[in-house]
């Protein structure tokens, strides 16, 4: 079944694209009869959409239910896919930004959803702060009891509502990283992050999309675009970009790409 497109979240198996029902039957009774892990099937019906980046789904086999466990790293995320965003397929770059973290520092994350990336950083590093904030109420439902479930209440500290409003009024000048995991609101988030480094100072973990060309334009690409924001807001600030790495192709030739900016 090598033409059938999915992704497992917990104990559900989430079918990414329509496919001819016989094969998806045939599929789907496999992989329930083989593993006993998985415990549903579900289609996705729609893209990801809206500011909450949720999904739709239509259940196909197996137990009828839309939440789930999922486990990554050792820690243990409670998620319903059909109003949270949740996404596997970050499970390297969360990993990758935890262990950059250094003990002592406060780090903020302007788009929790659930908080895997909040926690994942929480459970490597127990001397630092990572304040989390989220707008979609069944995302931060979720994202409390997460940091519940994985022990880390000391560590992440959460607030409902828009970041784009909390972060000028409780943040400004007063962290040493950021994260900023939506692409959606990338250059509107870039400015609000910056104002919010202690001294200008700090590290901000930028995901975007683009249109790659030539993978040798991608650095040149993303510096121009952040001279743009700088220039339109009205920031001076001196800055590199320490790495930046491909996530996914989302479409041919435009990529979901993680920057560390760093800001000095
Ligand atoms: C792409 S998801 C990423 C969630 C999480 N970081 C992860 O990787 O699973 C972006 C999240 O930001 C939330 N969000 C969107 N706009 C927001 C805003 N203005 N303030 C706070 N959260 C927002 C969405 O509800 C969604 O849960």
């Amino acid at each position: 079944m090598k033409d059938i497109i999915f992704e497992i979240v917990g104990s559900i198996l989430i079918i990414r694209e329509q496919t001819d029902e016989s094969k998806l039957l045939q599929f789907s009774n496999e992989i329930l009869e083989r593993y006993p892990k998985i415990k549903t099937v579900v289609v996705q019906t729609s893209k990801v959409k809206g500011v909450e980046r949720s999904r739709d789904f239509q259940h196909f086999m197996g137990i009828e239910t839309f939440e789930t466990v999922h486990k990554e790293y050792g820690n243990t995320f409670e998620v319903d896919i059909s109003t949270t965003f949740f996404s596997p397929r970050l499970s390297y770059e969360r990993q990758r930004i935890a262990n950059l973290v250094k003990e002592g520092e406060i780090v903020l994350n302007f788009f929790s959803g659930v908080g895997p990336f909040s926690i994942a950083i929480a459970t490597k590093c127990k001397e630092c702060i990572v304040h989390s904030i989220e707008l979609n109420e069944a995302a931060y439902n979720f994202l409390v009891r997460n940091i519940e479930l994985n022990k880390c209440e000391d560590i992440v500290k959460t607030y409902l509502g828009d970041a784009f409003s909390i972060v000028p009024d409780l943040f400004f000048g007063e962290v040493d990283r950021i994260l900023l995991p939506l692409p959606l609101e990338a250059e509107r988030a870039l400015p609000v992050a910056v104002n919010s480094l202690k001294d200008g100072k700090g590290i901000i973990h930028w995901q975007i999309t683009d249109k790659v060309q030539e993978k040798e334009r991608i650095n040149r690409n993303i510096e121009q675009k952040i001279e743009n924001v700088l220039k339109t807001n009205q920031i001076e600030s001196s800055f590199h970009i320490e790495t930046s790495r491909l996530i996914r192709w989302l479409a041919p030739r435009i990529a979901h790409i993680a920057v560390d900016l760093v800001f000095s």
